[in-house]
């Protein structure tokens, strides 16, 4: 899994004080002259090069700006041009009376993909955003873009949310009235792996992506993708939104909670509108290979063995399972109900809206379940390993608390997990079916 490497090396490269280093070596080399010149060069001349010495020193001593821009980001430029300009802004163009113009990040993910669809079919401006990393199976992503997008007539920027440079010049572009933010880098194991990539994308990558939104004019309102996994280890079910939150299981849900706190310093200070809304595991066609319903299909059908995780007693491990078109009206329910930013030019003009909500089924499955509907719809039979859930992220069980949802949104999940299920299989035989005749 170091295959991210390649992609975010460029980001790595930028020191850490920008601009910090180029002055520190010319005034060295400038003072170590200076004592060289002294008996030869006029008073005056000797005075002046003391008081400009003192001035680098300042200079040397000052902590760099924090408003340095972050150059050399991006090496090789993917976006630019007159052409790449006007597929931007033929993407966001509206088709159907009070349609929102919106920027989704994260657009060939799992989610993004679809809820990019979904914008684009009844009309709304829609432009991607995505820095296609390898955390799992690019071709997957691509796709999702090829397969889904393209066709839909849905742009997809090849880049990333930390690029302020991009995210300007998209701004700059585009009256976006809405940012569904879905660009993150999800899992909970791979979190041991790459600690990095989770505060780069999560934190660092919203942050950015935030900082911009609050200095454009109008400031568009922002929809993110937050998390169930924020609840971490509470045990009183089922997950309301005001349970306290401060007892995260993994790094993925901890960068999840900050960007919580992080958005209601933004709406605060900035007066931006910002909705975040705790998704409940996500499943469905065009899914993500590395959610367990995913590779246990696959490994199913290569009649390999799966684990199945138990907890401590053999306490069943269960999911809230939410089937990805809930989710996706959910989302959208969430843009066509956001109230506008208040700020502008950086400042908060009046109280701004700010929104916590989760977005689940309301009933929990067992990992069991959940495996003799997979062996019931491959028509093979699971070799099922039973193992203790390992201490490393995953949490025993989730369950929403949905009437928020409901209130806020109108929102009412209708997929049960059999009926989703049956709709995943089919898209992945299809899928692997067609495409690599020996993937199962
Ligand atoms: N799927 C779930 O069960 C679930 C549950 C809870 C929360 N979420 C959250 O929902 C959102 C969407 O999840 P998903 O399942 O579609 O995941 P995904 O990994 O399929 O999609 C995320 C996309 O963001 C892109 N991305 C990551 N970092 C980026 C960066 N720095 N710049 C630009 N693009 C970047 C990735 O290439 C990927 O295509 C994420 O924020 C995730 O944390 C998902
Ligand atoms: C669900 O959340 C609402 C607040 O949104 C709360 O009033 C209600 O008591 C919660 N229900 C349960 C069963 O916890």
């Amino acid at each position: 899994m170091t295959s991210l490497k390649p992609i975010l090396s460029h980001i790595d490269n930028i020191p850490s004080t920008p601009g910090k280093f180029k002055p520190e070596k010319s005034s060295m080399y400038f003072l170590h002259h200076r004592f060289r010149l002294h008996t030869t060069v006029p008073r005056l001349t000797l005075w002046s090069l003391v008081f400009l010495g003192l001035i680098m020193l300042f200079f040397l001593l000052s902590p760099p700006s924090p408003a340095a821009p972050r150059r050399g980001l991006r090496t090789t430029a993917a976006y630019g041009g007159s052409g790449w300009e006007n597929r931007v802004k033929a993407s966001a163009k509206v088709r159907s009376r009070n349609g929102h113009t919106v920027l989704v990040t994260g657009a060939v993910g799992f989610v993004g993909a679809h809820a990019s669809l979904a914008l684009k079919r009844r009309g709304d401006g829609v432009v991607g955003l995505d820095n296609f990393n390898s955390y799992y199976d690019i071709t997957l992503k691509k796709s999702r873009k090829s397969q889904l997008l393209d066709r839909a007539g849905v742009f997809v920027v090849d880049g990333d949310i930390n690029d302020a440079v991009l995210l300007r010049k998209l701004f700059g572009l585009v009256h976006f009235t809405h940012v569904l933010h879905l660009a993150a880098q999800a899992g909970v194991r791979y979190a041991m792996v790459n600690p990095n990539s989770y505060i780069k994308s999560n934190v660092d990558g919203f942050v950015n992506l935030l900082e911009v939104s609050k200095s454009t004019n109008p400031q568009p309102a922002i929809i993110w993708a937050s998390s169930s996994s924020v609840y971490g280890l509470n045990s009183k079910v089922p997950f309301s939104e005001k349970d306290r939150t401060d007892q995260p299981a993994s790094l993925y849900a901890a960068t999840k909670k900050a960007g919580e706190e992080i958005a209601h310093t933004y709406n605060h200070i900035y007066g931006l509108s910002i909705t975040g809304l705790r998704f409940f595991t996500v499943y469905g066609p065009w899914g993500r290979p590395d959610m367990a319903y995913f590779f246990f299909t696959k490994d199913i059908l290569k009649r390999r063995p799966i684990s199945v995780f138990e907890g401590p007693d053999h306490a069943t491990v269960a999911r809230d399972f939410t089937y990805i078109d809930d989710i996706v009206k959910g989302c959208l329910s969430a843009l066509d109900t956001a109230k506008k930013s208040t700020g502008s030019g950086g400042k908060k003009k009046g109280e701004a809206q700010f929104r916590i909500i989760n977005l689940g089924n309301t009933s929990p499955v067992s990992v069991n379940k959940l495996v003799s509907l997979l062996e019931k719809l491959l028509k093979v039979k699971a070799k099922k390993k039973v193992v203790l859930m390992p201490r490393n992220g995953d949490v025993p069980f989730t369950h929403a608390n949905i009437s928020l949802a409901h209130k806020e949104l109108g929102y009412r999940p209708t997929t049960d997990l059999e009926t989703g299920l049956k709709k995943f299989v089919k898209w992945y035989l299809d899928y692997y079916g067609a495409k690599k005749k020996n993937a199962w």
